[in-house]
């Protein structure tokens, strides 16, 4: 089946209210493991124009707003974008935020953001080149981009744990890595998600991509769980064997603006 960008901003509409409620900033992922990680590379953001793109409900759009940051949050699904906005209106930060694909940005000017985060977005981003070219514009000289996916090499479409018959996880099955395009995401049963669409690329894939939009590779990044995961989160340790993320942090070459 070969799904669409918009076949995948329908799954994110139909999620909207199930995400908000168990994952966003509740998430441990993010709260524990990524935002730290984020918070570090990015430094003080103070007064920085920050691009979250493919916020989802905002969390970090948020985040970044109380520590001074000017934030611009771009989302293509409206239901997720009306979370966003109604959170917005709740508590008004220094947020603008946006309805549209962020591989098209025409609203956006060239050389006009400090740093552009996407917190898992690519991977369910039909046009990640496009994006990528999107991201260089839109930086000034030296700024960062800052991109965050479910590790490619362990997310293929086809992965899994591989079990025994207690239900021991013994080893991760990775299969199809060649295979680029899109791909149902299963999630949990416990999660209430419907499944997602993904599209697939190799690590090569998303590194030249970068290289060739004019990004220069800074850090690479595979985050290991915290300490407070062996007394609080232990069902989460799988991601001690395997990493669940993988992060680049890329500078945008000194020229262009
Ligand atoms: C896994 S959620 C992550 C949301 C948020 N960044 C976070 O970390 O909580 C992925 C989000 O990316 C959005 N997204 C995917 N492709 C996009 C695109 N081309 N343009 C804008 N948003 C996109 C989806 O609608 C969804 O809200």
């Amino acid at each position: 089946m070969r799904y669409t960008q918009e076949d995948g901003t329908e799954r994110w509409n139909r999620n909207a209210d199930t995400w908000h409620r168990h994952y966003g900033g509740k998430d441990p992922n993010r709260r524990d493991l990524l935002d730290p990680i984020i918070l570090k590379t990015l430094g003080d953001v103070k007064g920085k124009r920050i691009l979250d793109a493919g916020c989802g409900d905002g969390y970090l759009s948020r985040k970044f707003a109380k520590l001074g940051a000017i934030v611009t949050a771009v989302e293509c699904s409206h239901r997720m974008l009306a979370i966003a906005l109604a959170q917005q209106q709740y508590q008004p930060l220094s947020i603008t935020y946006h309805n549209g694909n962020i591989a098209n940005l025409p609203f956006l000017s060239d050389c006009s953001f400090d740093a552009v985060i996407t917190n898992n977005v690519i991977q369910d981003t039909a046009d990640y080149v496009g994006a990528f070219r999107e991201f260089c514009r839109l930086l000034q000289p030296g700024g960062i981009y800052l991109h965050i996916v479910n590790h490619p090499c362990f997310s293929t479409p086809v992965f899994g744990w591989v079990k025994d018959e207690d239900g021991r996880k013994l080893h991760r099955k990775v299969d199809r890595y060649f295979e680029r395009g899109p791909f149902l995401v299963p999630w949990s049963l416990s999660s209430g998600m419907e499944p997602t669409i993904a599209w697939h690329r190799t690590l090569g894939d998303t590194v030249n991509s970068l290289i060739s939009c004019g990004f220069r590779l800074s850090q690479l990044l595979e985050p290991e769980p915290p300490e407070s995961w062996y007394t609080f989160y232990p069902e989460r340790l799988d991601a001690a064997r395997i990493p669940d993320f993988l992060i680049l942090v890329c500078t945008k070459e000194m020229t262009g603006c």
